[in-house]
């Protein structure tokens, strides 16, 4: 099914919500879980989290014109930011005919962090550590013969001694294939039942035992190249060149260029039920590796002139497990994905990363990314001055035509069109 769908924003939601989950053959359950008609029961809710009040609806929209290695995909955003679907929609429009989004991942491994503390000789027992891998890979394996069986499970050590102010540690990681899960709830298994093995090995003291957020060994990488024409001509997209090397060389814009990245991929992790916070822990850990805070992406001008962008970063996110796999909404976003495997879900998320980081640098380069926001915000505030849904798109139109968006002059106007002008 083609993503290009003509007109996809004008549609009305109820229109573009039965393509969509027509389309994609979504369960009658999927489909009431996915429009509201069923809720999130309480019991559910209950069992995903502790003291369970409520819930809040965050809405999802869907990313048209991306096609992620040759394939078609609709890219379902949970997002309470405006303007960040469109964005990233005209963006993946400008790459579809260069062939869209390519993407590759450097695997699925996931690292847990074990730490042992008043090792008397923490080299002598780096070394024992290591002769003693074949045992401690195996007890971690008997911890998960699931994953095992499915061809992932604990493959490697490594271990670093750190000297901090006041210790020496040595820091046993477990290095863990995880396949299609996450991984966090593998990881920590793990590395809560071998620390005896570790104590005795060692002679030293486990304190902390959990994977890390830096998951250098799940690295995704998208590519696209933008039309230069598409996105407002030459000198445009030298500016987006100029702005990605300021934010490369300056922490302060870095953090902003980054979280636009971020408007896209975490809107991305939230609709398939995965942890944002453990993906924008990696993706900023990633973004400072080198010792200074940078950018995700990289931005060149290619050999035809067109825009050539380019992202990699930490994707610890999966298919299976947590709510991705309870959380009904999760799974009609899969589905309208078409994801089978984890290495696939991270390749989409990175190409709207890349999709986003590349409209908002196209707008801020060209003409600022207010006036994107501005007929959504005089929609606003035509409903706080009490517009009807029939008057909404005369007042909208004449408030954006006028640049006004103060409230009072929205009032007026409203006013004005509710007494027949
Ligand atoms: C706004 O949510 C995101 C931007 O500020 C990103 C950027 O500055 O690159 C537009």
């Amino acid at each position: 099914m083609s993503s290009r769908i003509p007109g996809f924003y004008r549609l009305s939601s109820k229109e573009r919500f039965n393509i969509v989950t027509e389309g994609r053959g979504l369960s009658e359950d999927e489909v009431k879980y996915l429009s509201g008609e069923h809720a999130l029961s309480m019991d559910l809710a209950d069992s995903m989290i502790e003291n369970v009040i409520g819930q809040i609806g965050i809405p999802i929209g869907i990313a048209a014109n991306f096609k992620v290695n040759g394939k078609d995909t609709f890219i379902p955003m949970a997002t309470e930011e405006p303007s960040v679907i469109a964005a990233a929609s005209n963006a993946a429009k400008a790459t579809y005919d260069h062939g869209g989004f390519f993407t590759s991942i450097s695997g699925t491994i996931m690292r847990g962090q074990i730490q042992v503390l008043d090792v008397a000789d923490p080299y002598a027992a780096r070394a024992k550590i290591f002769e003693h891998k074949d045992e401690i890979l195996h007890h971690c394996n008997e911890k998960d013969p699931t994953l095992v069986s499915l061809g992932g499970g604990a493959i490697e050590l490594e271990v670093n001694i750190i000297q901090t102010t006041n210790h020496t540690m040595l820091i046993l990681h477990l290095i863990v294939d995880t396949k299609d899960a996450m991984g966090a709830n593998a990881v920590n298994t793990m590395a809560e039942s071998v620390a005896p093995i570790i104590e005795s090995i060692t002679g030293g003291r486990v304190v902390l035992k959990i994977i890390s957020n830096l998951a250098d060994r799940r690295l995704v990488r998208a590519r696209a190249v933008f039309s230069t024409e598409a996105f407002g001509g030459k000198e445009v997209v030298e500016n987006i060149v100029s702005a990605f090397e300021f934010a490369d060389f300056d922490p302060y814009r870095a953090a902003t260029h980054n979280k636009g990245i971020m408007n896209g991929i975490s809107a991305v992790v939230l609709a398939t039920g995965n942890d944002t916070r453990a993906v924008e822990a990696g993706a900023h850990a990633y973004a400072s590796v080198s010792g200074h805070y940078k950018s995700l992406t990289k931005w060149e001008i290619n050999a035809d002139g067109n825009l050539s962008g380019s992202i990699e970063l930490p994707m610890a996110v999966g298919i299976v497990g947590g709510a991705t796999k309870t959380h009904p909404v999760a799974q009609a976003s899969l589905k309208i994905m078409g994801i089978n495997s984890a290495e696939e879900l991270a390749g989409c998320i990175a190409a709207t990363g890349l999709a986003q980081n590349a409209a908002g640098l196209r707008a801020l380069s060209a003409e600022g990314i207010q006036s994107g926001h501005m007929s959504l915000h005089a929609r606003n505030l035509a409903l706080m001055a009490g517009a009807k849904t029939s008057e909404i798109d005369k007042i909208v139109a004449q408030a954006v035509g006028e640049k006004d968006l103060r409230y009072d002059r929205i009032l007026e106007i409203t006013k004005a069109v509710q007494r027949g002008g």
